[in-house]
């Protein structure tokens, strides 16, 4: 499992990154008119003492995440205190208080924790990290386990009130001998579940038959002597789902079926979610946006999809504006957004609508036709392609860094000459070629907007792209020339290659003849050479000292072969 490992710690990271550089403008501390409760060593153990139920945020005023959640648990606090009176919410400022930290091993920050009314009784927030997502969760340890409601406005109270998916046992009257042991498992289960599901037990004709009545979807067996199990998805009373015959029930089941039924249709992959959907085997179908109208207009056909194929996929929307970087893991390119890929987590594969047909996003009709595809196994998994280079790396060498995702968008900018060198990171005379080609690069200005001529390299070894010739050794040295021919395969312009000794004299004199912008090579080098000299005397001695370099390789580059 070791590339589910690695795509799950990618996407952690990710979204880990943007998180701590996310949004800002909140602050950590809660706001002092908010009912948050600040606490003090003085006063921490009085205060949970006389509460039943607190959480308390040991926080730096400093952390991202802190400035994130700050504003979210002063809004959690203000409910709460119309709603639910007895439980509070508290905050330690852990730069004000390190020793309280310490004493309640505080490593990272924010630091959640419920407190019982008691040092004794404290356990880790296991909730979302929202507003409702704290209400919910605090709500929920106010509860019994297992609800037991014992009439239907009741039970009906529950299935509405619910933000999470409400599971609900159906104990017959008669319980079979050998089945009494369901009971006990659906207790033990919901004591480590609750964060995900309600329990909910129900007995007695009566109850059952209005509980029938009032969902729909699962069809619950008369006369059975066995206890049944139904989920009851949130705001959808009309789309239950009935865990078929288990006996005995065991808790590996019973959680499976709970994992799976959870998982809403159409989800949201996020810091809080990401774990759930990494935990599950099945891949997962991913829909960039970038605002939530985006989101909306394709949200009915993938409730749709996600019912139809419920259990052997998941479907889930992504904030492209914060996460999507994650695009260049699945192979796809983050500017085009909104995007759909399919990635089968397990195996590494990834699958994506192509992105060059559709600039403004999948139409609705070709979601369907790809999710199709896809369990029809028509689909081809997508090319590879190392990460977009960084505005550090741009900025680190005049040369242009080609990978998958951007080789045919700038090799098809025909304004231009574009002169590519395909190499391998283990191959010699690529090594020796890279700092010629780096002053080849600077004396063309390449990587300046107005350049006529850019010169590129990419690692053909990490990425798969598209080209009109076959690349049979390296490095390749090809020229595309501006406003050249168009190779009718691949959109690309007729390539000239470049076969003569690998000297920048030589390079440059080549660049001289077959240039479409007829750029004057020997004289923006001259150029570069005169504006040098005005500079410090120290650069002057490096280039002269790589040139000596240079000419002392000139024998072996005479003779050499290309490598493969
Ligand atoms: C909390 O609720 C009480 C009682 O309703 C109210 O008097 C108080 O102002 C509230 N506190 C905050 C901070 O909203």
């Amino acid at each position: 499992m070791k590339f589910w490992r690695y795509s799950l710690t990618a996407l952690a990271s990710l979204l880990a990154a943007v998180s701590a550089s996310g949004p800002t403008d909140g602050e950590a501390a809660a706001d002092p008119n908010s009912a948050v409760v600040k606490l003090t060593a003085d006063d921490f153990s009085s205060f949970i003492t006389e509460n039943p139920l607190v959480l308390a945020e040991f926080f730096a005023p400093w952390c991202g995440y802190c400035k994130v959640l700050g504003p979210e648990f002063s809004k959690a606090a203000d409910q709460l205190n119309v709603s639910h009176p007895t439980i509070k919410l508290a905050q330690i400022d852990c730069t004000e208080e390190e020793a309280l930290c310490q004493e309640h091993g505080i490593k990272g920050y924010p630091s959640l924790k419920v407190i019982h009314g008691s040092t004794d009784a404290i356990e880790d927030y296991e909730g979302q990290r929202t507003a409702e997502g704290i209400v919910d969760f605090m709500v929920q340890q106010t509860l019994p386990v297992v609800q037991k409601p014992e009439t239907v406005e009741a039970l009906k109270e529950i299935l509405i009130a619910s933000e999470r998916p409400v599971i609900v046992e159906i104990v017959p009257k008669k319980v079979k001998k050998s089945a009494k042991k369901n009971l006990e498992t659906f207790e033990t289960v919901a004591k480590s579940k609750r964060k995900d599901v309600s329990f909910v037990s129900i007995t007695g004709d009566e109850l059952v038959s209005e509980f029938e009545d009032l969902i729909s979807g699962a069809e619950l067996k008369e006369k059975t002597k066995l206890p049944q199990y139904v989920i009851v998805r949130p705001n959808a009373l009309d789309d239950a789902t009935l865990l078929s015959d288990e006996e005995p029930l065991t808790a590996e089941s019973l959680i499976s079926f709970i994992d799976t039924e959870i998982i809403p249709y159409f989800g949201e992959i996020n810091r809080d979610t990401y774990m759930l959907y990494m935990n599950s085997p099945l891949p997962i179908g991913y829909y960039f946006y970038n605002t939530a109208e985006e989101k909306a207009k394709v949200e009915e056909t993938f409730n749709k999809l996600g019912k139809q194929h419920r259990g052997k996929i998941n479907f889930v929307g992504l904030d492209a504006v914060q996460f999507g970087r994650h695009a260049e893991i699945l192979n796809m390119n983050p500017d085009v957004i909104p995007l759909f890929a399919i990635q089968k987590v397990a195996d590494n594969l990834k699958y994506g609508i192509d992105q060059t047909k559709f600039p403004e996003g999948p139409s609705i009709e070709a979601i369907e036709e790809f999710v199709a595809d896809y369990f029809d196994d028509k689909l081809v998994a997508l090319t590879k392609s190392e990460d977009l280079p960084t505005p550090e790396e741009v900025a680190a060498t005049p040369v242009i860094k080609l990978v998958g995702h951007n080789h045919a968008d700038i090799v098809k900018d025909t304004t231009k000459d574009v002169f590519v060198k395909y190499y391998a990171p283990w191959c010699g005379h690529c090594k020796t070629l890279a700092p010629k080609w780096e002053e080849l690069a600077e004396v063309y200005g390449s990587n300046k907007p107005d350049a006529e001529v850019i010169i590129a390299h990419i690692d053909h070894t990490a990425n798969d792209v598209a080209t009109p010739f076959k690349i049979e050794g390296y490095p390749t040295l090809v020229l595309y020339p501006a406003n050249g021919e168009i190779d009718e395969a691949t959109g690309l312009r007729s390539p000239i290659f470049f076969e003569k000794a690998r000297e920048v004299d030589d390079l440059i004199e080549f660049l001289n003849e077959n240039t479409g912008n007829k750029v004057d090579g020997d004289k923006l080098r001259k150029a570069l050479e005169e504006s040098k000299k005005s500079g410090s005397s120290e650069k002057r001695d490096d280039s002269a000292n790589a040139a000596a370099e240079d000419d002392d390789e000139d024998s072996d580059d005479e003779e050499a072969h290309d490598e493969l």
